[in-house]
């Protein structure tokens, strides 16, 4: 029986993975490095200091601890700023009345984001009503693709990982959901997303009757 859904944050819940990029974007424009959105696939998911390492590979720069340290962090300021403007309008399409759908049917709802910024966007948003479970990133050792973050999410819950779904817009969170023994849900492109039990152009494609027949399907 489907239990619970387990979303990711940023590119499922809203658009803030868009301001991922452009803060990114800006970042290695300073640092005067190439960056673009093929480059940017690879961050989805990805914690803040990895999204640095490959933001910073093939650049020939070789920072300290320290330096790395604060760039992230003028990324992360520059990132805080841009999520200030977020409302309740910025629900992507279809995802609030599919959280209250899952809701009306008895469905658990959970948030396994890699990001330390997710309980803000919920509040900027009004979303945390409908979260039961919102798991923290930092208290987990291993990022996506890793399982570690779906499953904490589906123990807070209390729900058993084989009853859950889990929708993601990354490759790394697709890995980690299915690695998590939960069915997965990709919203975005085949080119990333195509090892996903059910692939999706758009989060307005989503409803709860497609769910229950993703969950119950052979
Ligand atoms: C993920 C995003 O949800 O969170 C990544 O897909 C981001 O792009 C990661 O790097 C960490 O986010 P934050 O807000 O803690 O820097
Ligand atoms: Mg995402």
């Amino acid at each position: 029986k489907l239990e619970a859904v387990i979303f990711d944050l940023d590119g499922v819940i809203t658009d803030s993975a868009e301001y991922h990029y452009l803060a990114w974007k800006a970042l290695a424009e300073e640092l005067g490095l190439s960056f673009d959105r093929a480059k940017n696939e690879r961050l989805k998911g990805v914690s803040r200091m990895e999204s640095l390492e490959i933001v910073l590979e093939d650049s020939g720069l070789h920072l300290s601890e320290k330096e790395k340290l604060e760039l992230a962090t003028k990324k992360n300021e520059n990132y805080k700023r841009m999520i200030e403007r977020i409302t309740p309008a910025d629900l992507l399409p279809g995802i609030g009345s599919l959280l209250d759908g899952l809701q009306a049917r008895g469905v658990s709802i959970g948030l396994a984001s890699a990001s330390h910024n997710a309980p803000l966007i919920l509040e900027r948003l009004e979303a945390g009503h409908w979260f039961q479970a919102v798991a923290d990133p930092g208290s987990i050792a291993k990022g996506k693709p890793d399982p570690e973050i779906f499953l904490l999410a589906a123990e807070m819950l209390g729900v058993d990982p084989m009853n859950c779904i889990g929708v993601e817009d990354a490759e790394a969170g697709v890995r980690a959901i299915q690695a998590a023994g939960m069915k997965s849900v990709g919203i975005g492109s085949s080119d990333q997303l195509g090892a996903a039990d059910l692939l999706l152009s758009s989060t307005f494609e989503l409803s709860t009757d497609l769910l229950f027949g993703l969950f119950n399907r052979q």
